[in-house]
């Protein structure tokens, strides 16, 4: 590894555990779950509004999900990593919702998501609350993968 991208990791890693707010354990999430067109999510709720996230894709299966931006006097209140590799391609799906009990009262300003699928493309939507709410559910989709890996975070006052 070069010093430069060395001192970049050490940048990011100084950055995330500055942060003593940010808790996983304020998201439920489940884990990156194999489903097919019985279990989908959208199956499952047939009346749920998918509204997609920003979406931008850095190459084949690398993928950033945003919402909302970052304003001044925000902070990183979720950071949240998962990865799965499964024998052979399935679709997948996994369903984020924060926070996961009572209200933290935390009014959420920004989102972010990074995601690796070993698939050429992945969905990344809101079904509930989101930027200015204090709620928000997220699902994550791609079909057709071997592998799937992402990292959320959300940041909020
Ligand atoms: C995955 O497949 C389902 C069912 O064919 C489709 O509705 C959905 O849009 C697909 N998702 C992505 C991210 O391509």
């Amino acid at each position: 590894m070069s010093l430069h991208l060395a001192l970049l990791l050490c940048l990011a890693m100084a950055t995330v555990l500055a942060q003593p707010h940010a808790r996983a354990s304020d998201l439920y999430y489940t884990d990156i779950t194999p489903v097919t067109d019985d279990s989908r999510f959208t199956t499952l709720n047939p009346t749920a509004q998918l509204s997609e996230l920003n979406k931008v894709k850095h190459s084949k299966g690398n993928i950033v999900f945003t919402a909302g931006e970052r304003i001044s006097g925000d902070r990183l209140v979720v950071n949240h990593y998962d990865d799965e590799s499964f024998a052979t391609a399935v679709d997948i799906e996994v369903l984020m919702s924060y926070p996961a009990g009572s209200s933290t009262g935390v009014t959420l300003t920004c989102i972010e998501i990074y995601v690796d699928t070993t698939a050429s493309d992945a969905g990344g939507y809101l079904t509930r609350g989101g930027i200015g709410a204090t709620t928000a559910e997220i699902l994550l989709t791609s079909n057709l993968t071997r592998s799937f890996v992402y990292e959320t975070f959300f940041y909020g006052y």
